[in-house]
């Protein structure tokens, strides 16, 4: 799963051609720096992967999102649908935008349905901010049936999916901007780091002046550049673009690990009664950072979860209970609890947060447990994991059966 049981040679190479120049700033000083580019490499190399015409090296996953929002002209008062299984950050990223979330129904994709998306739409929806949860991708094509339909913007936080594509197009493209995380868990990482895509020019520059202070990088006198419009400091560091740009030469083949082990734990869990996988749009283009096992039911996940804390199995997620992926434990989220205050507080929210109606996420997230598939797991590792996994479904469903 996550590049950073692949660190190696290749990331410290990186790191001291930057240290060899001094110049750690991703902008300007043309003359010092020996030709060292390590954000422009990075963009390069999630570009090779994605396809996206344009990619920009940004701070983190959630500046990402927040610049693919801003760029794609989502602000103040602008509803966007967004799903309640998510990283907080999507959340973030919109009110901080003072857009006002409106939460509709995942499926078994993990992802917001084409069916959720429609049943949330209101005259105030502008767009819709779909997530690809745990490596995998949505249902696209009956997604953007729906976008195009009520014409709605598209953001993709492809933040868990980096190199995950559906139908041979990568997540993150699909709508008018998308954005990656490379923290510390990710598929590949650069320390901390995001990429934003886009295939729209007009789209690229919005954000790439939005996440300098309005810089438009042009010429190499920063102080005369202009500022076509207001931004702030999203910018990443040389260093941590180095180790990024490392890792995503690395994703292909951590990838490939990944598929094989994850089909082989789930061919060996495929058996068992109570046990079934989330869905993916397509299935062929999954990252598979995540093996993810749907049980039965709630009751069911909840005293499989009991069992495998009884038999020592570590690295799993019960998202519904302990994580904060899920709107059941965002206390904050639904008594709108800020620093200061947002445009939510002025404008009112949609929706009353503390009595939404989700019973399909509900469900979902109920009955689901997820693994993040390691690099390092070898095939003996793998089969004991499997049938330990599966003893401890067996114990949980037995109360059930008897
Ligand atoms: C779906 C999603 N979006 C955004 C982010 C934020 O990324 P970062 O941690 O790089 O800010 C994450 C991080 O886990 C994520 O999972």
């Amino acid at each position: 799963m996550p590049g950073t049981e692949l660190f190696g040679a290749e990331e410290r190479k990186e790191i001291e051609d930057v240290l060899s120049t001094g110049i750690l700033f991703r902008y300007n000083h043309d003359a010092q720096r020996n030709n060292i580019w390590k954000a422009k490499d990075f963009e390069e190399e999630a570009k090779k992967i994605t396809g996206a015409k344009y990619a920009l090296a940004v701070s983190n996953g959630s500046a990402a999102i927040m610049a693919a929002l801003t760029a794609s002209g989502i602000g103040t008062g602008d509803e966007v649908i967004c799903p309640p299984f998510t990283y907080i950050a999507t959340i973030e990223a919109i009110l901080f935008l003072g857009g006002l979330p409106v939460f509709a129904e995942i499926d078994e994709t993990l992802c917001l349905s084409a069916s959720g998306i429609e049943k949330a739409i209101t005259p105030n929806t502008k767009a819709v901010c779909l997530v690809h949860m745990c490596g995998g991708n949505a249902d696209m094509d009956s997604i953007m049936d729906v976008i195009k339909k009520h014409n709605l913007i598209l953001v993709e936080d492809a933040g868990q999916a980096f190199a995950s594509s559906y139908k041979g197009t990568y997540t993150g493209l699909f709508g008018k901007a998308g954005a990656y995380s490379f923290d510390f868990f990710k598929i590949a990482t650069a320390g901390e780091g995001g990429i934003f895509v886009t295939n729209d020019e007009t789209t690229y520059k919005l954000a790439d002046s939005f996440c300098d202070h309005g810089h438009d990088h042009v010429g190499d006198k920063r102080g005369m550049e202009n500022h076509p419009i207001i931004g702030f400091n999203f910018r990443i560091s040389e260093l941590h673009a180095a180790v990024g740009a490392a890792q995503t030469r690395k994703v292909a083949q951590i990838r490939d690990t990944n598929r094989s082990h994850k089909k082989f734990i789930q061919k060996k869990l495929a058996a068992t009664e109570g046990i079934s996988f989330a869905k993916l749009g397509d299935e062929s283009g999954d990252s598979a950072t995540f093996l993810n096992i749907l049980l039965p039911s709630t009751e069911i996940a909840q005293r499989v979860v009991d069992e495998f804390n009884k038999a020592g199995i570590a690295g799993f997620d019960y998202w519904f209970k302990n994580m904060y992926h899920f709107i059941n434990q965002w206390d904050h989220i639904k008594n709108l609890k800020t620093a200061s205050k947002l445009a939510i507080h002025v404008l009112d929210a949609p929706q009353d947060y503390k009595n939404l109606h989700l019973p399909k996420t509900q469900e979902v997230i109920g009955k689901l447990i997820s693994f993040g598939v390691k690099c390092a797991w070898t095939e003996e590792y793998m089969s004991a994991m499997a049938d330990k996994i599966s003893e401890c479904v067996k114990k949980a469903m037995k109360p059930v059966n008897a």
